[in-house]
């Protein structure tokens, strides 16, 4: 099993001053940085585009971004975030018309390549490309927003995919996205998820950095 990460998600940071922001919670100990892209067509909400990446990269983030496309259609995001230094990039399987064609670009471009399953997205969906896949991102809410509740049903399929995973033998990480916090992490984690992003629960706390470390204790 993957070494766990957590993935602060920047949708919930102070976005007057991201570049602090992003550095408070890495020196606390997360591992990557979550990039949230509405584009309030395929989700109802509106974030940013991949100049906040590169801003990013720029300022002299070196953690891995990890990005998560809630666009359609997906393929010119994935050239323009691949171009503005994203590690990672998953979409939607929803939101291409090609599925296969959209996660080989993604890999073309030299990005580690992940799909998304939304609450009632099957996994059947993903299955004839899974083993291309460098993560795979359940989400435990429905894309849009953060500061959501975790729907528990989700801790089924989090151990449905952590059995596919395992029974191929594949190198996947196990990303669970929305609604995770201190006090659902370790059930999470036992379900089966090496990789957790955290949005509100990291960004609302009163002390960050505690909370980061509480949390990292409960998935190492
Ligand atoms: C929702 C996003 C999630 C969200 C997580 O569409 O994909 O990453 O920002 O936020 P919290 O942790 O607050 O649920
Ligand atoms: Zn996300």
């Amino acid at each position: 099993k993957n070494s766990a990460v957590i993935a602060p998600s920047i949708l919930s940071a102070n976005f007057a001053k991201l570049g602090a922001e992003v550095d408070e919670v890495l020196t606390a100990g997360c591992q990557w940085v979550h990039f949230d892209v509405m584009d309030n067509h395929y989700v109802p909400n509106l974030t940013f585009g991949p100049m906040i990446c590169k801003a990013l990269k720029d300022y002299g983030i070196t953690a891995p971004i990890d990005v998560h496309l809630m666009v359609e259609p997906v393929d010119e995001m994935i050239k323009s975030f691949a171009a503005a230094g994203a590690d990672y990039i998953s979409f939607h399987p929803e939101a291409t018309k090609h599925l296969h064609r959209s996660v080989h670009l993604v890999k073309e471009l030299g990005c580690k390549v992940g799909l998304v399953l939304n609450p009632a997205t099957p996994i059947n969906l993903i299955k004839d490309v899974l083993e291309d896949l460098d993560i795979i991102l359940i989400m435990s809410v429905n894309p849009g927003f953060g500061g959501q509740s975790f729907i528990p049903k989700t801790l089924d399929k989090i151990r449905a995919v952590r059995r596919l995973i395992d029974e191929h033998n594949l190198d996947i990480r196990l990303s669970v996205d929305g609604g995770v916090k201190p006090d659902n992490i370790k059930q999470i984690f036992d379900a089966g998820a090496d990789t957790f992003v955290m949005g509100s629960a990291i960004f609302a706390s009163e002390d960050r950095a505690a909370t980061i470390k509480q949390t990292l204790a409960q998935v190492n």
